[in-house]
């Protein structure tokens, strides 16, 4: 089932974002210094006409009546704004490669279409739509902290999900058409403030010497227990965080992060009966 959802943007837009709640104030002052510092003096109408572009984006509902359920969290994902020409935009590479080249900076890592992938996979899951993903975090390569609602409909073009992007990383929130429904949100770091108690923090990487079949990895797992699964959403490079408990190899080879997730949630869907 799903319901529109329309970016809110312009002057009354405006006029509540003076009315950020005191953690998302704090928020601001402790990131603004790691997105682009160009985003802080942001040229308003520029950003305004990006967002009034955007079409309204469905969200979906899903059932959230289950018992233990799933977290993802997804690292060093490659979302940089920058003013580029008139316009902000979130860098890729390739839009931008002339553009990072002349500011000494590696195209091949501007990546922010692993990061879309990477979202579509988890929340279009049958896991999801049966209520069982809990939330949903991105880190940024700069550090920014995110909280993606699993009930939002991401949009399918990857212009479209550049642009709540960039309006995400410059304004700090997008609601839902007239709610007060936060479905994106920057969130203050670290990760395991909001991770349960009661979980298992699982990490992915292809380097593991711990190839395992996920399908019986998670079937191991207690049945009161909560899964965070730990993934890569960078284009080159392996995740290391201090908050994982376990680190696995899912297949022999290298996969996409889409990849990656499917079977994750393959593997839960077989476990919980999830069709
Ligand atoms: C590093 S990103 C690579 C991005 C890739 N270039 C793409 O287009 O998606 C992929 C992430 O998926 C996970 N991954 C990939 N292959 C894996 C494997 N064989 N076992 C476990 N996790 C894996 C890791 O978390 C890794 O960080």
């Amino acid at each position: 089932m799903t319901r529109p959802f329309a970016v809110k943007a312009g002057k009354k837009r405006k006029r509540k974002e003076a009315k950020y709640d005191k953690e998302e104030a704090e928020v601001m002052k402790e990131e603004e210094q790691t997105v682009t510092t160009s985003v802080i003096e942001e040229d308003e109408k520029v950003v305004d006409d990006v967002v009034k572009d955007l079409p309204g984006i469905p969200i979906t509902i899903s059932d959230q009546n289950s018992r233990s359920g799933a977290i993802f969290v997804l690292e060093r994902a490659s979302l940089e704004v920058a003013k580029v020409g008139k316009t902000y935009q979130i860098l890729n590479s390739e839009d931008h490669a002339n553009f990072l080249r002349k500011h000494n900076r590696d195209p091949a890592e501007y990546r922010p279409d692993i990061v879309h992938q990477a979202l579509l996979m988890i929340l279009d899951s049958p896991l999801n739509k049966a209520g069982r993903i809990r939330a949903v975090y991105v880190k940024t390569e700069k550090g920014i902290l995110f909280e993606v609602k699993p009930h939002v409909r991401i949009p399918r073009t990857y212009k479209r999900f550049a642009g709540i992007m960039l309006q995400l990383l410059q304004k700090l929130s997008i609601y839902a058409a007239g709610k007060r429904d936060k479905l994106f949100r920057v969130i203050k770091n670290p990760v395991t403030q909001y991770l349960p108690l009661n979980s298992r923090k699982i990490g992915f990487s292809f380097s593991s010497d711990k190839l395992v079949d996920i399908q019986k990895y998670v079937t191991a797992v207690k049945e009161d227990l909560n899964y965070v699964f730990v993934v890569g959403a960078m284009a080159h490079g392996k995740v290391n965080d201090e908050y994982v408990e376990d680190y696995i190899a899912i297949s022999g080879y290298p996969m996409s992060a889409a990849w990656c997730i499917a079977r994750i949630c393959e593997g839960l869907q077989q476990k919980w009966s999830i069709l």
